[in-house]
């Protein structure tokens, strides 16, 4: 069982104590589809502030890249959505720049650049897939001239503290003097808009994490019953974090044949689903500044929910 694969994970996150997986496992052809639901949720206010900074900005921020060639570098670029509000702006523009949307998914990335070249027949799209670490040192050995590195949508909220700053320093080391870095902070607000957000009336986000289950059920060989686990997701404005759990709703022993193991939950066990951290300003200027980074600009949304800070090597 090589470490880091999906197998490996599970046993070592359902033999811990308390018990967790991680939600880079939430993405498969399943879950990538309640994601996009989540997106559309009236509770799930991220994507639209993001998406209305993005187009308040577009001019500040081709202003602010006149004169330069660049390369605009899309980590985790899906469908890119968002940043389509960019690309239209600066090729109408006459902007000299590349695009390069980086993914795991082959066919996300294909269906992208079919799309783009398309409607833009004149942009040079260079699409790179892998994980963020291999899209990343891929970017710092192949890219020459000025970069733009967008990670968007609120992803580094999932991180770990420690995970989120060893992702920092490595985009760092992918990125020379003057590169520009823009992240997407989901920042601290009332609790009650928060917890609403992943709390949906309409149970899309329990069935988001549920679908982690589903996932070892299927690949896994495992025994899950979905339904006997509660979903339980929290919001502590102290760390600023939401922690997400399925929760055991009785005593339950449940086999997985391809660990050639069974796990025993007892009543209420929990097992830790995703981290969901919320920022302030303060928290991301320190960060910025412990990273190697001063901060250029930060792109607000009208009602100050959301940021995506521009950040300048
Ligand atoms: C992808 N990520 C930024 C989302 C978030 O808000 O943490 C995933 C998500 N989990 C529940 N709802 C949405």
């Amino acid at each position: 069982m090589l470490p880091g694969s999906f197998a490996h994970d599970v046993l070592t996150g359902l033999s811990a104590s308390p018990k967790h997986l991680h939600s880079r496992y939430f993405y498969d052809d399943r879950g990538s589809q309640l994601f996009e639901q989540i997106m559309e949720l009236p509770e799930y206010y991220l994507t639209r502030c993001e998406a209305e900074i993005f187009e308040r900005y577009k001019q500040t921020v081709l202003q602010m890249c006149e004169g330069e060639k660049w390369s605009l570098v899309d980590l985790g670029a899906g469908d890119a959505t968002k940043t389509r509000i960019w690309i239209d702006y600066f090729y109408r523009h006459r902007q000299d720049f590349s695009y390069i949307p980086a993914d795991i998914s082959a066919y996300a990335l294909e269906e992208l650049t079919a799309s783009l070249q398309n409607t833009y027949p004149t942009l040079e799209v260079k699409p790179v897939k892998g994980e963020y670490n291999r899209a990343l040192e891929w970017i710092g050995r192949e890219v020459t001239g000025k970069k733009f590195v967008l990670f968007m949508g609120s992803n580094i909220g999932n991180f770990s503290e420690s995970e989120c700053i060893a992702f920092l320093h490595q985009i760092r080391q992918a990125l020379s003097v003057g590169d520009r870095l823009l992240i997407g902070f989901d920042l601290k607000k009332e609790g009650k808009i928060i917890h609403a957000a992943y709390n949906d009336s309409s149970g899309v986000t329990e069935a988001f994490n549920k679908n982690l289950l589903i996932r070892i059920n299927r690949e896994l060989g495992g025994q899950f019953n979905p339904d006997s686990f509660d979903f339980h997701a929290n919001y502590d404005p102290v760390s600023g974090f939401v922690r997400s759990y399925l929760v055991s709703k009785k005593a339950q022993t449940v086999s997985i044949e391809a660990l050639g193991r069974s796990f025993h939950f007892h009543p209420w066990e929990t097992i830790h689903a995703e981290n969901s951290r919320k920022f302030s300003l303060k928290e991301i200027e320190t960060l910025a500044a412990a990273c190697g980074f001063t901060i250029e600009k930060h792109l607000l949304d009208g009602q100050e929910w959301f940021v995506d800070t521009i950040w300048r090597v």
